[in-house]
């Protein structure tokens, strides 16, 4: 492997890692306050009822959550599964949601969603991907081979749904712009490059149905 090789897989790598680094336990703990209480309505101008609308009308008894943080949405979407998977690149994540998830006995995986995902197991009828995809490095076109890989896990007519904050073609308020400073310099977020239209574009090459809609700088889609 050539030195310029190994040094652009090495940042690679560091990027992937900046980007889930932030969810400590400690972070965990004020998580949903500081991200569903606060930032979706100030921040992104998009109240977490559109999110949790979403997971109100695609859950599915056979669920799989990619990217599950702290599970707040599963945890309170009124729903019942008779199998849920919860996947996450990040220990911390799969411990504090298993055990708020825990009367649901979850499955839980530490996986790398922008790797192929090696996991032997039935496909689900609903997989979501909420607020992971602005984290991940790289351009839009790039960042959506976690669907690739998530698709081998979807059934027929499974749905997938999610959302994820736009960096461009957007209009940020203040402390939009203050934080999608502070995040992207420190690799928490790459979504300075993410738009709707490439987004919507990456979704309709790998589904025949999507839905697409945005509300201040969220998206929030689902697609068959
Ligand atoms: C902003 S949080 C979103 C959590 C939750 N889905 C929500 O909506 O609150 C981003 C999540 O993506 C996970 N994550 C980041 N990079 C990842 C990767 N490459 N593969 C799998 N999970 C990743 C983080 O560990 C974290 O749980």
């Amino acid at each position: 492997m050539s030195e310029r090789t190994q040094a652009t897989k090495r940042s690679s790598e560091d990027a992937i890692v900046e980007a889930h680094a932030i969810y400590t336990p400690l972070s965990l703990s004020f998580y949903d306050f500081a991200v569903h209480g606060l930032s979706n309505r100030f921040v992104w101008m998009c109240p977490t009822s559109k999110i949790f609308g979403l997971y109100v009308r695609h859950l599915s008894p056979s669920h799989l959550e990619a990217a599950v943080g702290t599970g707040l949405f599963l945890d309170r979407a009124g729903r019942s599964f008779d199998r849920l998977v919860l996947l996450d690149i990040n220990m911390n994540c799969l411990d504090f949601s298993a055990r708020r998830l825990r009367r649901f006995d979850p499955e839980c995986h530490e996986v790398n969603l922008l790797a192929p995902i090696g996991l032997a197991v039935p496909p689900f009828d609903s997989v979501s991907l909420t607020y992971v995809l602005h984290c991940l490095p790289g351009p839009i076109s790039e960042k959506l081979v976690v669907v690739d890989h998530l698709k081998p896990l979807m059934a027929d007519r499974a749905v997938l749904f999610g959302a994820t904050i736009l960096g461009r073609a957007v209009n940020p308020n203040g402390p939009a712009r203050a934080l999608f400073r502070l995040y992207n310099e420190k690799g928490v977020f790459n979504n300075l490059e993410d738009d709707l239209a490439s987004l919507t574009e990456g979704l309709e090459r790998r589904f025949t149905h999507v839905e697409i809609e945005q509300h201040g700088l969220v998206a929030i889609f689902h697609a068959r």
